[in-house]
């Protein structure tokens, strides 16, 4: 066993993997898919979700190997040490439970010693008997009118995860009759733009402004509040405030100051990462007042039918381990940078501080359906090699059949969910060009050298039950990943830098415009522009 500090590189089973590059580097994918006993090998299901990952660059022996890795990292005491709420976010000593956020009412999750279910049920029940208030038109605004438009302010995890249910759920027929004649706009960048955007249409009267912010100190979220709060009150009256403004956060003493009513302030906790927070009211809360509370519930179901599968299933055959274990693969053995498909991992130490002699994380980019083919799949197909999630669905929740066609719009979209990931394993040799008659000199330009690994997720439908489970296995993949790289997944103090500095920017800027004070403390580029920028 590798003591605590010791890198996962530096393990046997972390060397077997670098030797078995080599072996791999003598593969195909157009001949590991030849072997249907391996093909049969590399599919997992789970309730009607089926996972296959045979266009992977990997063999049984690679996967044997990379279980052994697991082993190596103690990843199955690090997934029990997180559901059991020991602080494993070490640099900010906190437990890291997002699991406990969906846990069903009757179980009993751990932090410091206490059961942290209860307190989630109390937000989950406040949330639903607001969330019904407000859709049945029972709490109306300062003017007596109902509230039907709704925009959460936010950023980073704050937004982006909210932003992805909500985009789902629009499909989903059910969450779609719940939506009717409602609105969920959201608010993150601090471009006044979006601010225009944003209000554009709305009416102060019949709107409602969550504010979500775990620390309610984020600059770009506390002025946008302090924005759309002017754009109340001055249409409203200050009192406006209490019956048009609402706020998610675990500092709920700073929403008492900013002027939002406790009673309308809607907590979370330390031990939820801010990227790990969608399953807290950061999403529930303005997905409940969109979609209704029992919509946003099944959401929640099944997430949490995923954390018990990602806890209780052996490796071999758990979908948010395999996933995590090919990346791991794919980004520090055979060195692909990206991946088609929010996190913090990418990290330059390991979780004691060592510095790392290998890569932690993927940049992470995707598209819906087709649109990717017209813009970056001619990058992947014949430029970078960048492994590739592709997910679809066996039935479309918005289905469409013209008449005299046989194929459906669905059938369409599926068409490339099937064919894609082929051809970027298998390519086109020069040989199949000629036989097809391609002149001489269009071959190399037609040649596709496959041997592109990618892994399909085909789900039954995108259900908003669906939707959860795709999510927590994301979650846990990120978190696996870090497990097994030794890094902390749960922490980001990479984004700091960038946050301190515009800080020391914004000083200067309210030092200019109130003193003239000319910049200084800058280098001469910055001092340049932001002379041009005063001036
Ligand atoms: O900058 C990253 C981050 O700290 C995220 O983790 C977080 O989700 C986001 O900023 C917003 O933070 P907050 O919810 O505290 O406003």
């Amino acid at each position: 066993m590798a003591s605590p500090t010791a890198l996962i590189s530096e393990t046997q089973a972390w060397k077997d993997l670098k030797g078995h590059v080599e072996d791999i580097n003598k593969t195909h994918l157009r001949d590991l898919m030849s072997d249907a006993h391996r093909c049969e090998s590399m599919m997992l299901e789970f309730e009607g979700l089926l996972l296959d990952y045979s266009r992977q660059r990997a063999t049984v022996e690679t996967m044997d190997k990379l279980l052994n890795l697991a082993k190596a990292a103690h990843l199955s005491e690090k997934i029990s040490r997180m559901f059991n709420g020991e602080h494993i976010n070490s640099t900010e000593n906190r437990s890291v439970l997002h699991v406990a956020l969906r846990a069903p009412k009757d179980a009993v999750i751990k932090a410091d010693g206490k059961n942290v279910v209860p307190e989630v049920w109390n937000v989950l029940d406040k949330i639903k008997d607001f969330s019904d208030k407000i859709r049945s038109g029972s709490w109306v605004g300062a003017t007596g009118k109902p509230l039907k438009d709704v925009i959460a302010i936010g950023i980073g995890g704050s937004f982006l995860g909210p932003l992805f249910v909500h985009t789902a759920l629009q499909t989903d027929p059910e969450a779609a009759e719940c939506a009717k004649g409602r609105q969920l706009r959201f608010l993150a960048n601090i471009d006044p733009v979006d601010v225009a955007r944003n209000i554009n249409g709305l009416n102060p009267e019949t709107t409602l402004v969550v504010v979500v912010s775990k620390t309610f100190t984020t600059a770009e979220t506390m002025l946008n509040a302090r924005t759309l709060r002017n754009w109340i009150t001055t249409a409203l009256g200050a009192p406006a405030v209490a019956k048009h403004m609402v706020a998610v956060s675990t500092n709920l003493a700073l929403v008492e100051k900013f002027g939002i009513d406790p009673n309308n302030a809607f907590a979370f906790w330390d031990w939820v990462g801010g990227r790990y927070s969608v399953c807290s009211a950061v999403g529930v809360l303005p997905l409940s007042l969109q979609y209704g509370f029992s919509v946003v519930e099944k959401f929640l179901k099944g997430a949490s039918s995923i954390d018990q599968h990602f806890q209780s299933t052996p490796f071999e055959k758990n979908i948010p381990v395999i996933l995590a274990l090919l990346s791991v693969w794919n980004v520090s053995f055979l060195g692909y940078p990206a991946r088609v498909s929010m996190e913090s991992n990418g990290k330059g130490v390991s979780i004691d501080g060592l510095p790392l002699p290998f890569e932690t994380g993927e940049i992470d980019f995707g598209e819906p359906g087709t649109n990717g083919q017209h813009s970056f799949y001619q990058l992947i197909h014949q430029g970078r090699v960048i492994p590739c999630d592709f997910i679809g669905t066996v039935k479309s929740q918005q289905p469409v059949y013209l008449e005299g066609e046989v194929v459906s719009n669905h059938d369409e979209l599926m068409s490339n969910f099937f064919a894609q990931p082929d051809a970027l394993a298998y390519g086109k040799t020069p040989e199949q060009l000629q036989k097809e008659n391609v002149s001489e000199n269009l071959i190399p330009h037609k040649t596709f050298s496959g041997n592109r690994p990618s892994l399909s997720l085909l789900l039954p439908e995108l259900s908003a039950y669906n939707v959860g489970q795709l999510l927590a296995i994301y979650e846990h993949r990120v978190a696996v990943q870090g497990f097994v790289w030794g890094i902390n997944s749960f922490d980001q103090w990479g984004v700091e830098l960038g946050k301190v500095l515009a800080t020391q920017v914004r000083k200067q800027l309210h030092s200019s415009r109130t003193q003239g004070a000319a910049p200084e403390g800058f280098n001469y580029s910055t001092t340049t522009l932001l002379k041009r920028y005063l001036e």
